[in-house]
């Protein structure tokens, strides 16, 4: 008995949602990670930054000055206060070394004013020359902000079409196993997430660091043991900062691989609305999202923590320095070996060093952030496409003839083979009808001819060659599929028809419509062949957009067509209109065809019959018939009512049969 077998039935469903949430939930923490590899895609990544290294450089030289610069404030008011107003007593009270830039500034004001004006004067030159120079410091700000802009959106672009660009190379077995809502997420958030690293990171990171050593140097001339005093919390936040980087990453990928999850559930789930509300599902598909989306809560709860005590420390240490700090440098002052100006100057410039340290602890979590998103993508990178092609592909000259042969192939998806042993030749133009059982095999044969998948042995050889030799492209361009779920995209009909052929012109896209027995219907909508038809084609009757289909592989003119009829019965006038397009489109070419309707199976020149993986018999249909074997039962189980109903209307009806309806001939 099970334990939930007492539990009222509400708590035990909710207990069911919530294993499938965890168990989708746990999915996500179940890839390994591996700091070497992320460390390899680090690398890799900064590989993209090299074309745009010339940004990166002026963002950073403009950082560093940006960061420099405001030190003039404190260097002038100490200034002001030792060598203008005199609170320091006489000026060689305070160190040597420390008067360098007092020094400079006394320099300057002999040039402008004279060492002998008053005071006031010295002043207003002093500050009024600050005044002046500050508004370049705005234009600096500007620089450096526009040029790490600039550079992040470029490596940003260069990435996210490459992996675009790979992810379309990628074999369709790669989509099938990959939700596309995930795919999708590695696209936008982690490329996001990346785009972040660069944006902040890069820069400032070379940018901080440089000002940290600028800065401390010249601290350490200033006044050694302050400076000194100033470095001792450095080893404390370099721990911290170490210690929190690492339960970031490891968080912040959780984190990813959740909202990865949750993009896959919404997609599917939107793309599939119409299951969902038919079934009256949707309060159970929003409490599924909201346990993803808890899950997802909790990742992000942790990261955010461990982000907030990682900056709680980093701050806390760099605020108890300075009071240090002036502690020993009051001290100093008070037994006359720095003058208040100094100290006071040494105190404004830790705020400089101690801020960009902050910058960099904050920057620790984007980073491991950023890095987590980097490996996410380049093991996307790091997929190589199942079919593959050969270093020295061929192209042949001129088209192909069509001549399909299979020779003993073997294929399954996985080590379970699917097809076995299947050997048939199939003559350029003949048509190859391909009956049997669900489940025989049918749509797994004809998808390995425009190498969708690649046999796992024996071999497919086109004019007698094996497939494989050839360049896919050039291969699949005489390749034309027409397939039972028809997709089409967003955009108007003309757009999804050329599709087939980009560089047909509109006489090309009319003639193949009226071919396809489609130009009549899109006349007639409202903006003909620039209607719009929605996402997936959803504007249009199921009848319609195989129409467009057929169309769209008239337009392609292949030489090989591989046809799965679909199964679903449409009205008999959509009917006759499909087939007989369909009739026109056979002509001439190489035909592999799943037979769901007898005319098509009547009209073929070979038909096989497929049972379990394997070729069972083939022949003409009267041949089969009269074998009274696998076709002989599925004609009888398929057809056989059907006419005899389609025989009984006809005599009710004594309707005469239309001559050019090729449908109605062959039943007839
Ligand atoms: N992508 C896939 N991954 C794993 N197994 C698959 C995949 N596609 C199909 N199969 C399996 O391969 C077998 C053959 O499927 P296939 O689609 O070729 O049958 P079919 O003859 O076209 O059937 P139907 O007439 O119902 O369309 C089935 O057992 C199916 O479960
Ligand atoms: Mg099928």
């Amino acid at each position: 008995m099970l334990s939930t077998a007492g539990k009222p039935p509400n708590l035990r469903k909710a207990r069911k949602r919530d294993a499938i949430a965890d168990a989708i939930a746990r999915r996500a923490d179940e890839i390994e990670r591996d700091p070497k590899r992320e460390r390899q895609a680090m690398l890799r990544f900064l590989a993209y930054l090299k074309p745009s290294a010339h940004y990166f450089v002026i963002a950073s030289l403009c950082g560093v000055t940006i960061y420099l610069v405001p030190n003039l404030i404190p260097t002038a008011v100490g200034y002001v206060l030792d060598h203008i107003l005199g609170t320091g007593g006489s000026a060689s009270a305070s160190p040597a070394k420390a008067n360098a830039l007092f020094r400079m500034l006394d320099f300057y004001i002999a040039h402008t004013v004279g060492s002998g004006a008053s005071k006031a004067a010295r002043i207003q030159v002093l500050l009024g020359s600050l005044l002046v120079f500050l508004p370049f410091w705005g234009i600096l700000v500007f620089f450096r902000a526009y040029f790490a802009g600039i550079g992040g959106q470029r490596v940003i672009f260069k990435l996210r079409n490459d992996l675009y660009e790979h992810i379309q190379s990628l074999s369709l077995s790669y989509f099938q196993r990959e939700r596309s809502g995930s795919i999708v997420s590695r696209l936008t958030s982690d490329v996001a997430l990346a785009q972040n690293f660069i944006g902040n990171a890069c820069t400032n990171l070379w940018m901080d660091s440089l000002s940290i050593l600028i800065l401390g140097g010249f601290l350490l001339t200033l006044d050694r043991k302050l400076a000194l005093t100033a470095f001792a919390v450095l080893p404390l936040w370099i721990l911290s900062v170490r210690l929190f980087g690492q339960q970031i990453r490891k968080a912040s990928h959780a984190v990813q691989e959740g909202l990865s999850e949750m993009s896959g559930q919404v997609q599917e789930k939107m793309s599939g609305v119409t299951v969902v509300q038919a079934f009256a599902r949707e309060k159970r598909e929003v409490r599924l999202f909201h346990r993803l989306h808890r899950s997802l809560l909790v990742r992000q709860v942790t990261a955010v923590r461990l982000a907030s005590f990682n900056m709680a420390m980093s701050n806390l240490l760099t605020t108890i320095a300075p009071v240090i700090v002036v502690w020993v440098g009051a001290l100093e002052v008070l037994h006359g070996k720095l003058t208040p100006g100094t100290l006071l100057m040494f105190w404004a410039f830790l705020g400089t060093f101690y801020g960009p340290l902050q910058r960099i602890t904050d920057l620790a979590a984007v980073i491991s952030n950023a890095s987590a998103a980097i490996e996410r993508i380049f093991q996307i990178f790091d997929i190589c496409p199942e079919v593959k092609e050969k270093e020295n592909a061929i192209t042949l000259p001129g088209r192909i003839h069509g001549k399909v042969e299979f020779d003993h192939v073997w294929f399954g998806y996985d080590e379970n083979p699917i097809l076995k042993d299947i050997s048939l030749t199939i003559q350029p133009g003949e048509v190859v009808a391909f009956v049997g059982p669900s489940g025989a095999g049918k749509s797994t044969l004809i998808q390995l001819v425009p190498r969708l998948y690649d046999v796992t042995k024996g071999a497919i050889r086109v004019d007698g060659r094996d497939i494989r030799d050839f360049k896919k492209s050039w291969f699949r361009s005489f390749i034309g599929m027409v397939l039972q779920d028809n997709i089409l995209f967003t955009g108007s009909i003309r757009d999804n028809i050329l599709y087939g052929r980009p560089d047909a012109d509109d006489d090309a896209v009319v003639e193949a419509a009226i071919a396809g027995n489609a130009h009549d219907f899109i006349e007639s909508q409202a903006d003909g062949y620039d209607t719009e038809i929605g996402e997936r084609g959803t504007k249009l009757s199921g009848g319609q957009k195989q129409r467009i289909a057929i169309t769209r592989a008239f337009l392609r003119d292949p030489r090989i067509l591989i046809l799965d009829e679909a199964t679903s019965a449409l009205d008999s006038e959509s009917e006759r209109l499909i087939q007989a397009a369909l009739n026109r489109l056979m002509i001439g070419r190489t035909t592999l065809i799943i037979a769901h309707r007898l005319s098509t199976i009547l009209h073929a020149d070979k038909i096989v019959v497929m049972d379990k993986g394997r070729i069972v018999e083939q022949g003409k249909h009267a041949d089969l018939l009269a074998n009274g074997g696998l076709y002989y039962e599925l004609y009888k189980a398929q057809f056989e009512h059907a006419l005899s109903v389609h025989d009984a209307a006809k005599e009710i009806l004594n309707e005469e049969s239309d001559s050019s309806d090729p449908y109605a001939e062959h039943v007839r």
